[in-house]
């Protein structure tokens, strides 16, 4: 539709007079239940594009949004009279650039590019799907909470315009229309790393006894010969089908340490490969007692699917890493019927600049003894116990990750400042396990110190959850994805003289890692 039919339409809505700024999609029938309605437009069956922007406002009446519908079909009919062409080189190719090919790209996680014409022209009725059901990108945070600077969940109107240009077949348009193709980092990185630390060389077998493949723990050499500050760091697996994830953290080097000997630990399981219970205040032992891993700093970066780079520079801020520091490195593969090597790299840009914020990785999570933890089956909506952490320093808090597996229902962060207000962070009411999505605040949350962080979690463990892989057991906290997990991982800058181990009191045990 035209901009000023839009417009016009538009006003015709606004009956509250609300500004407008996000639509979303809302089912016809949660029109009742959702009372933050300011106007209609669009006209998708059984859907009515809302704004957001009134919270707990007015209810409309059935008159009211019969009367509405009515309008809105004709601004619909308006629509399809008045508009120029869609084309992929004027339209769309820039919508894709944002917000797809981060991962729609060779060497990334998704399976097909979407760089040019020639790669997006078979998928365009796939895309049009994808982005109409908002599977594609994938976002889970609730659009009420927070703002994100990494959200990359498409605007009604961008949508809008892959619909038309699918409906049109699919037109290419013409070169000189087109954005400038965006110039991605060499080799696959997201990151374009100032130096790269080689990885742990690991064969992953085909088929091991009951598909487990326990975590293992690797030291390597960093080669940080003085203490360097990192403005970005990343993990880049060499084969993704294997990789379930990769996390590294910082060790002090000692002159005895052992590089590239992976150690774990047989965790006791049963026929099935499930985990055992634990008793009362037992963690799981992922290390041997004899361990050379000790002292290490806390997980610094992961690669999951959805995540694999962390960059503080939107932050101002960078990580120390001490000289001579080791890394070592958890490694979760998960066999694919095929052997493998896979050979994981780091990468590190270095500080240009003095850096006055240091960024910290950290994590909150539920007591995770089979007392405290221990999910009935069938149970469709399991309360884990929460998660909390208090604040023994400023920060700022500047990004979020929940953490479960398949059972994984629903997650909040909240914050409990001093003077007793509560604020939501982060919402995630569909969890979705194939996605372990960072989310980015877009505007730092400031926490002063004596501030909680309280993590709160569901789980569904019953058949209506597609991706429950047995729903007539009891599932305990355990590192395979048909164990369960609950943590909170999150970021937070500080003053760079902190002491990256004082800024938290956790209140609860918990497992590590992802
Ligand atoms: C965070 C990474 C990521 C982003 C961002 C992303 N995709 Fe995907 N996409 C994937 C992965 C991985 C798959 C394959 C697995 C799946 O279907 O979930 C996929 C699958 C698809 C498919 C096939 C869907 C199907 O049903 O088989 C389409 C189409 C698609 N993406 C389009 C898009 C479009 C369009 C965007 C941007 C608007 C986008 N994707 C953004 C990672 C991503």
């Amino acid at each position: 539709m035209g901009q000023r039919a839009y417009t016009r339409c538009a006003e015709a809505y606004d009956p509250l007079g609300a500004n407008r700024p996000t639509l979303v999609l809302v089912p016809i029938g949660k029109l009742y239940e959702n009372s933050r309605i300011s106007y209609l437009t669009g006209k998708k069956k059984g859907f009515l594009l809302v704004s957001e922007t009134l919270m707990g406002g007015t209810m409309f009446s059935r008159l009211c949004v019969a009367s509405l519908m009515i309008t809105v079909a004709a601004c619909a009919a308006d629509t399809s009279t008045s508009s120029t062409p869609v084309t992929f080189d004027k339209d769309v190719l820039g919508i894709l650039q944002q917000n797809c090919q981060g991962c729609h790209r060779p060497g990334q996680i998704a399976p097909m590019s979407l760089l040019t014409y020639e790669n997006v022209r078979p998928w365009a009725k796939a895309i049009k799907a994808a982005v109409v059901s908002r599977k594609m990108p994938p976002w889970n945070a609730d659009p009420l909470y927070g703002h994100f600077a990494n959200d990359r969940s498409l605007k009604p109107s961008d949508i809008d315009t892959i619909v038309k240009w699918a409906d049109a077949g699919a037109p290419e348009g013409e070169a000189k229309d087109a954005p400038p193709q965006v110039k991605f980092p060499a080799d696959g990185w997201q990151i374009q790393p100032d130096i790269i630390v080689k990885g742990p060389e690991t064969v992953v077998p085909a088929r091991p006894k009951n598909n487990v493949i326990e975590w293992q723990f690797v030291v390597m050499p960093t080669g940080f010969t003085k203490d360097t500050w990192v403005t970005s760091m990343e993990v880049k697996p060499s084969d993704l089908s294997v990789t379930h994830h990769i996390c590294v953290e910082f060790m002090p080097h000692r002159p005895d340490v052992k590089y590239g000997v992976p150690e774990w630990v047989d965790q006791p399981r049963d026929d099935n490969g499930s985990v055992l219970p634990r008793g009362k205040g037992q963690r799981q032992q992922l290390l041997r007692p004899e361990t050379q891993i000790r002292n290490s700093s806390g997980i610094e970066i992961c690669y999951l699917p959805g995540i694999q780079a962390g960059d503080y520079r939107p932050f101002q801020a960078a990580k120390l890493v001490p000289a001579g520091s080791d890394l070592v490195f958890h490694l979760h593969y998960t066999p694919n019927g095929k052997e493998v090597t896979s050979r994981p790299l780091v990468g590190f840009t270095v500080a240009k600049e003095k850096t006055q914020r240091k960024y910290i990785s950290l994590s909150v999570g539920a007591a995770s003894d089979s007392e405290h933890f221990a999910i009935p089956p069938n149970d469709a909506n399991w309360a884990s116990q929460p998660g909390e952490a208090t604040f023994l320093e400023d920060a700022e808090i500047v990004w979020l990750s929940p953490h479960m597996h398949l059972r994984g229902k629903d997650f909040t962060f909240r914050v409990e400042y001093p003077d007793g207000r509560m604020e939501t962070l982060l919402q995630v009411p569909r969890y979705d396990f194939n996605w372990q999505l960072g989310y980015e605040l877009a505007q730092p949350a400031k926490i002063p110190k004596g501030t909680k962080i309280i993590v709160t979690a569901h789980y569904d463990n019953s058949v209506n959850n597609k991706f429950n892989p047995d729903p007539n057991r009891t599932v305990y906290n355990g590192t395979m994805t048909w164990e369960e997990m609950m943590v909170g991982f999150f970021a937070v800058t500080v003053d760079k003289n902190v002491d990256p181990k004082k800024i938290l009191k956790q209140s609860a045990k918990f497992t590590n890692g992802g």
